[in-house]
């Protein structure tokens, strides 16, 4: 028989986990408080946007393979591998993880295992968090022993997520014996025909895996946002800098695009939690350099602003700013620590009169900024700006047509925030074109 497969915590990672996983074939069983996701996820209907996930649910739930629950006891009587999926969203007041979902998910599923099993992490977690999670178990399990954990990090992208899930580009296992390691092989073992590199090691390492990888990603961006601001002082051009950069293996293209900078709820919160947790273990100096990626990031958001003060001459008072993108970045509409929402709520209250539209954002967008004015399309939202300030690149974005948006503009002046434009195109089309590292 082929284990059965719970996933606990059925947001962003866990639902797109639950459908996978019964996509690979498994029985599969998620598990949340929240009745709203689950009522949501049982028709197929994630409360949340993530391109093809609605269809892989779908045909989970009509395969019979997939199903959802609110109930823990059914999660424990089901399941042989329990996958734990819960947020650690950062403390408040703090740079820390909470771990406060990832505990009581345990204390609430350990009393309930009375049978063999494997409970397997793959929350983003402070290092040591796994070591504790097997003590609690084993002092709460009823089977004891044969209630085993082990750790297996996530890397998906959000708007990627189900083919970040289905072909990963390597599953990191954190196992304490080979009982867990058979197990997450079982599960895995479509990836692994596929030729998907399997890495088995400890506890702490696997942990590490995942907040080393997200603190690369962020420095890289920082570096070439760093790289823009020098660009600016030097009057050189950073998209040819990073196009040229990338083009060295070495170096690559991916995660090298400068602009407006990382958020999202991982990349921000990820780097800040590990630099705690490095200094709780006396290794902040090694992490020091994260906080200047963290205040690069943040610059290219207070640049971006300048950049349009400057296009408005010199003060928001008054003009109409237009913005396109709310989301952290496309394919999503995630809004937590968004570049383009810090932006628009800074002009706003640098006294602009905002009007935003987003493809997918526009209800987390309201509901988190009630003040900005909103707009049912891009040039309704462009419809008698001074400035237009693309800050998430959208495809529809991307391709706008200058000449048509210059006739419902009232002053044809841009600020590509993310270097998603043609500036020859737009600077044809009459407009005043601004980006970061590109003056
Ligand atoms: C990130 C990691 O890429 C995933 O591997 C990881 O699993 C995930 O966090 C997580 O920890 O759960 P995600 O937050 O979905 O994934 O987004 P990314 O695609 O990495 O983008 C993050 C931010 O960086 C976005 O705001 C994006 O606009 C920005 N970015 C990305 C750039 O400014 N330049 C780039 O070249 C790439």
């Amino acid at each position: 028989m082929p284990p059965r497969v719970t996933v606990v915590g059925t947001g962003h990672l866990g639902a797109s986990h639950a459908a996978c996983v019964a996509e690979l074939g498994f029985e599969v069983l998620g598990v949340d408080n929240d009745e709203t996701l689950i009522g949501g996820l049982s028709h197929a209907e994630p409360t949340f946007y993530e391109p093809g996930l609605g269809q892989l649910l779908r045909r989970g739930l009509d395969s019979g393979r997939l199903s959802f629950t609110t109930s823990y006891q059914r999660a424990a009587d089901f399941g042989d591998v329990h996958f734990i999926c819960v947020g650690t969203p950062p403390c408040t007041g703090s740079y820390r993880a909470d771990l406060s979902y990832l505990n009581a998910c345990i204390d609430s599923l350990a009393p309930l295992l009375r049978r063999r099993c494997l409970v397997v992490g793959k929350s983003t977690v402070p290092v040591g968090t796994a070591a504790q999670c097997a003590q609690r178990l084993a002092q709460l399990a009823p089977a004891g022993q044969d209630a085993e954990l082990a750790w297996n990090p996530e890397f998906l992208r959000e708007g990627c997520a189900v083919p970040d899930t289905l072909h990963p580009d390597r599953i990191v296992a954190g196992v304490a014996s080979a009982r867990a390691e058979a197990m997450l092989r079982e599960i895995y073992a479509r990836p692994l025909a596929d030729g998907t590199p399997f890495l088995v090691t400890d506890f702490a390492t696997a942990e590490l895996v995942k907040v080393a990888a997200n603190a690369f990603l962020a420095t890289k961006i920082s570096f070439i946002n760093a790289m823009a601001e020098v660009c600016d002082a030097a009057q050189a051009d950073v998209t040819v800098l990073a196009a040229a950069l990338g083009h060295d293996a070495r170096i690559g293209s991916a995660g090298l695009r400068p602009g407006l900078g990382f958020g999202g709820g991982c990349l921000p919160k990820d780097i800040r939690a590990f630099m705690a947790r490095a200094s709780d273990l006396g290794a902040g100096q090694s992490l020091a350099f994260l906080r200047e990626v963290d205040a690069i990031n943040g610059r290219c958001r207070s640049r971006t602003v300048d950049l349009a003060r400057e296009l408005v001459g010199g003060s928001f008072g008054g003009h109409r700013v237009g913005v396109l993108g709310a989301a952290f970045k496309p394919g999503s509409d995630d809004i937590r620590d968004s570049p383009a929402l810090d932006v628009a709520t800074a002009v706003q209250r640098l006294g602009a009169q905002v009007t935003l539209y987003d493809p997918e954002a526009m209800d987390n967008a309201r509901r988190n900024c009630p003040d900005l004015k909103y707009a049912d399309s891009m040039m309704e939202a462009a419809r008698d700006a001074d400035v237009v300030l693309l800050l998430t690149e959208w495809q529809e974005f991307r391709d706008a047509d200058p000449e048509i948006m210059a006739k419902v503009v009232a002053q044809r002046a841009v600020v590509d925030g993310r270097n998603a434009l043609d500036p020859a195109r737009w600077r044809a089309a009459g407009w005043r074109y601004r980006a970061l590292g590109r003056n």
